[in-house]
């Protein structure tokens, strides 16, 4: 007798259906003859492993008109509100914020999240607070937390040793924002800057990185050429990335060769990026996103990440990266069959790639950590950006979703509508 059988499970990138045994935190075999103490009849719904959340400002969440609402829109008045909101913050007031988007996090299946840290505070209270957080929820959401300098390194007093304090404080990644900086001499300084501290105390690099429709704004071919100097391939993820979409072929083409032969993991953020970008475009206006079709074909890891939720760069958003994928299928025109299924894999086992999680995936043995969709096909979670009936972590539930019952009056008879194809 085990604890728990999930029956009728469509697991990712898979058409038939297949039992799902638990037993004490992992899962295990079950037969049409296995019994547990509970039963479950998933009626052919769409299972995965835990989302993983790979780019977000988790210190900034909720903010949005806080102290005054972004105009523009655009990313740099955005940047400017937020530089006026950083003088507020509290320990208490991050640590409230991010617990309330946690859970939403939660509730959509996310257990894995890599945070931004804004670190240009000579009193780095985000990323105490955070800290602190991360280690209070450990097991339930873990977080992975990145020294990044909002205002730049090099361009920010105090900012190379805010980095190096970032990191002593406990910081799991060091990022970097090397088209911010005052000159390119200086990007190109403070992406050796980040990759060397991280090398030294063998943490990972994220770097949010040609974050400008600006052509010329090359600092990835920095970061592909430091993670190949030194060996650190795998462990180095270019964020953002929008400037690619503007390079000419040429110089994509050998930077793409180059960005594989690194082992970058890629990293698009299609909700903030698609009103972020072009915003000097008087038409037509560029998309703006990095190039994840070719990044792809040449064996490149590219993730989904969601970025903001509710702050001075994007106002809305509840954390759910399926609404992210939802909009990359039509900003990267990734509407096509096979493209559909890949973009499950760009919230799930390719962010735990980027992010080196241990043991991730569904298997035989392996943890209980999964995701119920109230949807049968990879296809239809992202048309209806599904509800999440059930999340597991270790077996145990952690999130529940009652999907919500829809009924019409159809020429006098009432009748429930489910949205999906019978
Ligand atoms: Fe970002």
């Amino acid at each position: 007798m085990i604890d728990l059988i999930l029956r009728n499970a469509r697991l990712a990138g898979r058409d038939d259906l297949t039992d799902l045994g638990v037993d004490d935190g992992v899962i295990v075999s079950a037969g049409p003859d296995s019994a547990a103490s509970e039963v479950i009849d998933l009626d052919g719904r769409l299972v995965t492993p835990p989302l993983v959340e790979p780019h977000i400002h988790l210190d900034a969440v909720l903010t949005v008109g806080q102290p005054r609402p972004n105009v523009s829109g655009s990313l740099f008045e955005g940047i400017a509100v937020w530089a006026e909101r950083v003088a507020d913050l509290t320990y208490e007031d991050v640590q409230a914020r991010v617990a309330q988007v946690l859970r939403w996090q939660l509730a959509c299946g996310v257990q894995h999240v890599r945070s931004h840290v804004d670190v240009c505070d000579p009193q780095l209270r985000a990323l105490r607070a955070l800290v602190d957080l991360r280690a209070e929820v450990r097991g339930l959401v873990d977080l992975q937390l990145v020294a990044f300098p909002q205002q730049g390194i090099l361009g920010f007093e105090g900012g190379r040793e805010l980095m190096r304090e970032a990191v002593r404080l406990g910081a799991d990644v060091v990022g970097g924002i090397p088209h911010y900086e005052l000159t390119r001499e200086d990007g190109v300084e403070s992406v050796k800057f980040a990759m060397a501290l991280a090398d030294e105390h063998g943490l990972r690099v994220d770097i949010h990185c040609d974050e400008t429709d600006d052509d010329h704004s090359r600092f990835v071919e920095v970061m592909a050429a430091e993670t190949i100097r030194r060996g650190m391939s795998g462990r180095v993820t270019a964020s953002h990335t929008t400037a690619m979409h503007s390079y000419n072929s040429a110089y994509a083409y050998r930077l793409i060769r180059n960005i594989a032969r690194a082992g970058l993991h890629m990293v698009t953020n299609p909700l903030d990026n698609s009103v972020l970008q072009g915003r000097f475009d008087t038409g037509p206006i560029r998309r703006g996103h990095t190039r994840i079709k070719q990044l792809r074909e040449a064996g490149v890891n590219v993730c989904i990440g969601h970025d903001s939720v509710m702050d001075p760069w994007y106002p809305l958003g509840y954390g759910d990266p399926l609404q992210a994928a939802f909009v990359l299928v039509h900003y990267g025109q990734m509407s096509g069959d096979a493209e559909l299924r890949r973009l499950i894999d760009m919230i799930t086992v390719g962010p735990a790639a980027a992010l080196g999680l241990d043991g991730y995936g569904l298997r035989d043995g392996g943890p209980a950590d999964l995701v119920v969709f109230d949807a049968p096909s990879e296809a239809d979670a992202l048309r209806l950006i599904a509800p999440r009936t059930l999340v597991l972590r270790g077996g145990k539930v952690v999130a529940r979703a009652t999907p919500a019952q829809h009924t019409v009056t159809w020429l006098g008879t009432q009748e429930p509508v489910t949205f999906l194809r019978r």
